[in-house]
């Protein structure tokens, strides 16, 4: 029987998705469905319980065996990778007809390969409002969980209760667990709770508002060391509004405090000065933490360009740091650095110069891909001094935990990154310029400045830029010896 025989004419499927949150049960379903040839119009996706009840158990598989079994030669379905990092993100969206528009834009993947780059079409523009909002919640978590404590039987347990919007409760668990790894806690929300002992993580259904305490004494500190911390000179009302929506004002006990802060913003913003400010933040201990800090780092505009903060990428102990300018439009669209048109051109040329770049960690001065749209394409813009400026804190947090001994600046805005000034390229190449924790800086141009020119001027520069990644190869050798 083939695949198409298989589907019974004109039948309709119904898919009742045994969790809200449940993305690989979804997949699998609806693999098996595109490969049996069945349209989206004769799909239904229900949820547990409608919108709400995460760990809801039991209504698992109704109607599953209706569900056409694909030919063991079915054709594989066709996804692309993003399609795949959105529709995560999307599936986890609280509107119930998120799961049948997945399917329909996966159906439709089948027969057009590139709609996803298509960012005109309206299923492929809900679904990056989805995924949008679904990150916006998690980010909101990560920041607004404000843990109380409880004297239990078995001794002290935070318990905070939060409100998302959407069904993320589950999916954040890991970060809350490396977070507060030491502490025994409860997260409490209307869509599911999730416990964590210290040992083993559990979940539990849904609770109320007033299964969670709302005040105990470790507020008070909290509203100190929030109101030593509050900076009036980046105080935006508006901003602050819509990144702290007034739904987590009642669990913040901080909150109490932001009107005399505004009243007194404009007085003490004399006071201030600006250098001072990130000393007052905590220096990341792992590159797991500065992964998630830049995440949900807002501290200048191109935070709000682009799809991801992007990470480097290598081990710790690596004595070799390649540092490029910002994420571009592949980067940021796999959250990898240097995976597009630079990175492949930089991979050659380390290649030919007998470096591995696996073997070194990989970077940028700025963590977001700052561009300006037009039409479909994403245009690169080069970040300011300012905003390099603004991102050298990750960057410096990154080197003093990776601990190179050789740090290689592709281009200008790399080297402002690690030096807070300009240099000129064709001055500072060619000799190492040490650095504060005795490593060395190596400067040579950004390998997009190649790609950007051609015939004679190429080849010369080409040939330069591979003279600087041999100096930088003999003297990685040197200090290997
Ligand atoms: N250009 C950069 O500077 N960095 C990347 O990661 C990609 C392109």
């Amino acid at each position: 029987m083939t695949a198409m025989q298989n589907v019974s004419l004109g039948a309709h499927y119904v898919v009742h998705m045994p969790q809200p949150d449940d993305f690989a049960f979804w997949r699998e379903r609806a693999r098996a469905l595109i490969q049996c040839d069945v349209p989206p119009d004769r799909v239904s996706w229900v949820e547990p319980g409608g919108t709400g009840d995460l760990f809801a158990h039991g209504g698992n598989a109704r109607g599953e065996k209706r569900l056409p079994v694909p030919d063991k030669d079915a054709p594989p379905v066709r996804v692309s990778k993003r399609f795949m990092s959105l529709a995560r993100n999307a599936g986890l969206h609280s509107d119930p007809e998120r799961f049948g528009l997945l399917y329909r834009m996966l159906w439709r993947l089948q027969s057009s390969a590139r709609i996803m780059e298509d960012k005109a079409d309206p299923d492929v523009r809900r679904i990056e409002e989805w995924d949008k909002s679904v990150r916006r919640d998690s980010h909101k978590m990560h920041a607004f969980v404000r843990f109380r404590e409880v004297e239990g039987d078995e001794g002290e347990h935070y318990v905070a209760w939060f409100e998302p919007d959407h069904h993320i409760v589950r999916t954040n668990a890991g970060f809350f667990k490396r977070r507060f790894a030491n502490m025994k806690w409860s997260i409490l929300t209307p869509r599911g709770c999730i416990h964590w002992d210290g040992k083993v993580m559990r979940e539990s259904g849904p609770a109320q508002r007033s299964d969670a305490p709302s005040d105990d004494p470790t507020e008070d500190l909290w509203k100190s060391y929030y109101a030593s911390t509050f900076n009036p000179a980046r105080l935006k009302v508006g901003a602050m509004m819509a990144e702290m929506p007034k739904k987590y004002w009642k669990n913040m006990p901080e909150a109490e405090l932001i009107p005399d802060l505004i009243a007194s913003a404009q007085a003490r913003e004399a006071g201030m000065v600006a250098a001072g400010e990130r000393e007052e933040r905590q220096q990341p201990k792992t590159l797991a933490e500065i992964s998630s800090a830049i995440t949900a780092c807002r501290d200048c505009p191109i935070a709000e360009c682009g799809t991801r903060a992007v990470m480097g990428e290598g081990a710790i102990g690596t004595p070799l740091m390649i540092v490029g300018e910002q994420p571009g439009d592949q980067e940021d669209v796999s959250g990898k650095p240097f995976v597009g048109p630079a990175g492949q051109l930089l991979d050659e040329c380390l290649g030919t110069a007998g470096i591995d770049r696996e073997a070194a960690y990989v970077t940028n001065a700025a963590k977001h891909f700052k561009y300006v749209q037009r039409g479909k394409r994403r245009i690169h813009q080069s970040p300011t001094a300012k905003e390099i400026d603004t991102c050298r804190w990750w960057l410096e947090a990154e080197r003093a935990i990776v601990r190179p001994r050789i740090v290689l600046a592709l281009g200008a805005s790399a080297a402002r990154g690690l030096l807070g000034k300009t240099v000129s390229i064709s001055q500072a190449r060619g000799a190492p310029i040490p650095l504060d924790d005795g490593s060395e800086l190596w400067v040579t141009v950004h390998p997009s400045y190649l790609l950007r020119l051609d015939g004679d001027a190429r080849e010369e520069h080409g040939a330069l830029f591979a003279r600087d990644l041999s100096a930088v190869r003999a003297r990685l050798s040197e200090l290997a010896v």
